[in-house]
């Protein structure tokens, strides 16, 4: 499903703005209801790939639940129009505040990340005279063969229980009396393209599940996180993941209990490719060995580029000349703002259209004031 864009309509716009396609945003949450039901997987959407007040809604609309990582994230699904009861809440570093606001709220889970987290959260409990449900957030020490910076269940990493405390973080939670602990959660990092590394985490889940039993835990949810990757190179030909080969891959592997869920949290798969920053060619610049074209949006409106080198693709949707090589440069002052070097785009002349496409998850809502410089808008194919 190629995303269409409507030059006229640009032409009276000012860049840099993202650009969402929500037909094709329609379409993948169609496909992930359809597909997650077929199996009776519940899905919740990872409001940090993108919090746009429109996007929120439709994911609202669709009937997705959503997970949440910090308190004004818990905020933004309420005034969403959420339901507490698909709330879930993780984080390494919840505060006071933040966990206090999610207990009014009475949200279905807390995905707890450390002992000492279990603890707070009991006391704050008990203080309300409240039973907070918790799910343990356990570090399986899986590799995700993903980007460095976004594998996150690894041992190294600072997310949830080492599996060599899983025992003593279940006994501790038994001695509890204002939690109570209903499930499991993991996620093993983002952008995974390689479904073996799913299969992985089953079996490590499935190994998981017997300790718990051995202490005579039953849980109801088994969380197994986000991170299905999508298709960076071809957004139009694959605009959508491949969820039913994803979501097969767990109803395969993973051995339920009778009555036991299985909740999902993704996040980029659901809006990256819906998508785009748009930005102006300013300068094309000649260099002796190379030719820049410096377009006015810069790492400040999408930062995946100079933060991760992740590859986002540079179309020149103004232009149907023959294409030529540019390194594709922001305004910011750091050399690291750019989108891309030795680029093939159509020959580019001031005032002509940049997409950067892909950039529908993890993209506005990293956005900065660096440099002063504004908020890119947003705008939607639907108005
Ligand atoms: N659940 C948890 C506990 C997470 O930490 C994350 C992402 C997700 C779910 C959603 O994962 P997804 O389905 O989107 O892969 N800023 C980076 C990505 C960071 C992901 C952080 N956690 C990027 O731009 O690539």
């Amino acid at each position: 499903m190629a995303t269409q864009f409507p030059i006229e309509r640009f032409a009276n716009l000012d860049t840099p703005f993202y650009y969402y396609d929500l037909q094709l945003l329609h379409t993948t949450l169609d496909t992930i209801v359809s597909e997650a039901s077929r199996h009776d997987f519940v899905v919740h959407y990872a409001v940090k790939a993108n919090a746009n007040s429109r996007i929120l809604t439709e994911v609202r609309n669709a009937g997705l639940g959503i997970d949440c990582v910090s308190g004004n994230e818990v905020r933004a699904a309420l005034e969403h129009g959420f339901d507490s009861k698909k709330i879930v809440y993780a984080g390494v570093g919840k505060s006071d505040r933040e966990i206090n606001l999610a207990l009014d709220a009475d949200i279905e889970c807390f995905n707890v990340e450390s002992i000492p987290e279990m603890e707070v959260i009991n006391h704050l409990a008990g203080l309300k005279g409240k039973v907070a449900n918790i799910a343990l957030r356990i570090n399986p020490n899986v590799d995700a063969h993903t980007h460095q910076y976004i594998t996150t269940g690894m041992e190294e990493n600072k997310f949830g229980i080492g599996l060599w405390e899983v025992d003593t973080a279940a006994l501790k939670a038994k001695e509890l009396s204002n939690i109570n602990l209903i499930g499991l959660h993991f996620h093993i990092g983002s952008q995974i393209t390689d479904m073996a590394a799913f299969q992985a985490l089953c079996t490590r889940i499935n190994e998981i599940q017997r300790r718990f039993e051995e202490q005579h835990y039953r849980l109801s949810i088994i969380n197994v996180g986000g991170g299905l990757g999508i298709d960076y190179e071809h957004p139009d030909e694959v605009s959508i993941p491949d969820f039913p080969a994803y979501f097969a891959v767990f109803a395969k592997h993973l051995e339920l209990r009778n009555g036991q869920k299985v909740h999902f949290e993704l996040g980029r798969s659901v809006v990256a490719q819906c998508g785009s920053l748009i930005s102006r060619v300013l300068y094309v610049k000649k260099g002796q060995k190379k030719q820049f074209a410096i377009i006015d949006a810069g790492m400040n409106d999408l930062i995946r580029p100079a933060l991760y080198h992740a590859y986002h693709k540079i179309e020149n949707i103004s232009s149907k000349l023959p294409t030529e090589k540019y390194d594709v440069v922001g305004p910011v002052c750091e050399s690291s703002d750019c989108f891309g070097k030795e680029i093939s785009i159509a020959s580019a002349k001031r005032g002509d259209l940049i997409a950067l496409r892909s950039a529908g998850a993890y993209g506005e809502i990293m956005a900065s004031r660096y440099n002063l410089r504004p908020f890119a808008p947003a705008y939607f194919s639907e108005q």
